[in-house]
């Protein structure tokens, strides 16, 4: 029996089409998700805690759609925390309100509320991941996004047996909201998590974990697909598994040339896909997968190892006791010039089904400074940052502070002269110095609620520059609505003459998250052809907290195809 609810939206469904032109036979189909937000009591390294899930699962349920398809997703907060969700690398053209970001474009879902996330997946598949985008909620609550092509489009790689997502996280021993408080509090470095997890366990060489331990078991002479995922907080990660070559396909959703490696570099916020091709005979042999962290910088960090294992299927005469464990070899954590290296190697597939859109012209260039500095300390506080002030971070020296009342999209879209922010981001640092030199010796950072907005359809060029204040630092960058190129990357202070001319125009990697190396700088173009309010920012959660952020304000264009639309009538209240 058709459920009316279902009929209702085929019959929307063919409206759509008809009005658009389109075969009715290649538009998508709607997918509704619930997730309940709740807690659920969860056993790590022997400590129990409650912690905020999605569905009582941890890491979250996977969210699966394919290309055209329309998503429902009905959060609902059976929690004291507030809540939002992102849905991370999704382009959410025309439908920013989706977006999630807390006070950016919605404000969140409260205690006892709801509110369903309606988009569309146009133009885009492959991995992609979902995360609560409020304070460090996002912690626990994650989960894999994944996009199958439209059914009958061809894949252009081999195609895989099975494939398996494997995503990346921090276990803390203590309420993450707890850690983020208490560093905002003193002013100091966060405490570092305790464990890092591959699908939500530690494994064997952490105390009290060997049972929880993520084992990908496979058979012989197979092609596996690996979508892997960081949804760490604070760390990037070296991945690799022993005796075994992986072959890089998909970065952030986008098909790449492939192009084989034993260790990978993952930033958090950034997918990869890979193809692993299992040995011919099942070896007599367990293979560890390892991972952990890469990091320059200053404070203490998360150094210890999450292993999963592959396990090859074998009868059952095989003794398992007799069996070598061996280990893959990770670069060491500082280890600066594989990740620069690592991060070089990716080129766009640049196929004539799926070709480069790097704009070759540019409207509007801008240079952003990214990296730490300085809060002064409040009177009658002793603060445990640099020099007894507080920690932040900035984009050309503006820390960027989050409005409360509301968010930047609502107030956009509905303001007049009330706005809760201003147009005057600047593009380029205001007071220029030798950013990856000696530091300047005033270290504070200003604060605001700073936006650049853009025309419908601008060009964008786009260099962050890394600062050695307070230490060089690996910065994954992240921009909300679009893909960028990646055009160029370098080492010490971006030459506005010399290093543009060796921009890569023909195969450019497209990606939502690209590292910004430590003590280097990297370009990127995009095209601002989605109307709305788009976060950017660093993805190490620590740095966003502090500050390492900015929006874009993209106008509609012209045409009715070209706006906003009015929010829809759930949409949040604050
Ligand atoms: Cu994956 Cu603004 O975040």
């Amino acid at each position: 029996m058709l459920n009316m609810g279902v009929l209702r939206y085929v019959l929307v469904a063919c409206l759509i089409a008809i009005s658009n032109h389109v075969n009715v036979a290649s538009a998508g189909i709607t997918r509704r998700y619930k997730f309940d937000i709740q807690l659920k009591n969860v056993t790590r390294l022997c400590k129990t805690r409650s912690i905020l899930t999605v569905n009582g699962k941890f890491p979250g349920p996977r969210v699966i759609a394919r290309e055209g398809d329309n998503l429902l997703i009905k959060v609902v907060n059976h929690v004291s925390t507030n809540i939002s969700i992102h849905w991370h690398g999704i382009r959410q053209l025309r439908s920013g309100w989706a977006d999630g970001p807390a006070y950016i474009t919605q404000c969140p879902i409260r205690t006892g509320q709801s509110y369903v996330y309606n988009f569309t997946v146009t133009g885009q598949r492959g991995t992609l991941w979902w995360h609560a985008h409020i304070t460090w909620v996002r912690a626990t609550v994650y989960g894999p996004l994944i996009i199958l092509p439209k059914l009958h489009d061809s894949y252009p790689f081999p195609k895989p047996y099975k494939q398996i997502p494997i995503i990346f996280g921090e276990w803390f021993n203590v309420d993450p909201q707890a850690v983020i408080q208490q560093a905002l509090q003193t002013g100091g470095g966060p405490n570092a998590s305790d464990a890092h997890t591959i699908n939500g366990l530690p494994g064997p060489l952490y105390n009290c974990s060997a049972k929880d331990t993520y084992k990908l078991k496979v058979k012989p002479g197979k092609t596996y697909l690996l979508r892997l995922i960081n949804a760490a907080l604070n760390d990037q990660l070296f991945f690799g598994i022993a005796n075994h070559t992986l072959t890089v396909v998909e970065a952030d959703a986008s098909y790449v040339k492939p192009f084989k490696t034993n260790v990978l570099v993952i930033g958090p916020g950034q997918t990869t896909n890979v193809l692993l091709k299992t040995k011919h005979v099942s070896p007599n042999a367990t293979f560890f997968m390892l991972a952990r962290t890469y990091f320059v910088g200053q404070g203490t960090i998360d150094n210890t190892t999450v292993a999963g294992i592959l396990e090859y299927e074998r009868k059952a005469s095989n003794s398992p006791k007799t069996r070598p464990v061996l280990k893959p070899a990770l670069p060491a954590i500082n280890a600066t010039g594989f990740v620069a290296n690592f991060s070089n190697m990716f080129r766009s597939l640049a196929s004539s089904k799926f070709p480069v859109d790097v704009p070759k012209t540019v409207d509007r260039k801008f240079f952003f400074t990214v990296g730490l500095g300085t809060n002064p300390c409040p009177k009658n506080q002793t603060c445990q940052g640099p020099n007894g002030t507080k920690f932040a971070a900035s984009i050309n020296n503006v820390s960027f502070v989050l409005p409360n009342t509301t968010s930047l999209l609502r107030s956009y879209f509905f303001g007049k002269s009330n706005r809760v922010f201003t147009t005057d981001f600047p593009s380029s640092p205001i007071f220029p110095f030798n950013y990856t030199g000696m530091p300047p010796n005033n270290t504070m950072v200003a604060r605001g609620t700073k936006v650049v907005v853009l025309k419908y359809n601008t060009t964008v060029e786009l260099v962050f520059q890394d600062t050695s204040i307070l230490g060089a630092e690996s910065h994954p960058l992240h921009l909300h609505g679009f893909n960028f190129y990646v055009v160029g990357q370098g080492f010490g202070n971006f030459d506005p003459t010399r290093d543009p001319k060796r921009f890569n125009l023909l195969d450019p990697v497209e990606r939502n998250t690209a590292l910004v190396p430590a003590g280097g700088w990297i370009a990127v173009r995009f095209r601002a052809d989605n109307p709305g309010v788009w976060l950017m920012h660093c993805h190490i959660e620590i740095h966003l907290s502090w500050g390492l952020t900015m929006a874009w304000v993209v106008l509609d264009g012209d045409l009715p195809n070209q706006k906003l639309p009015p929010p829809p009538s759930d949409f949040p209240k604050c």
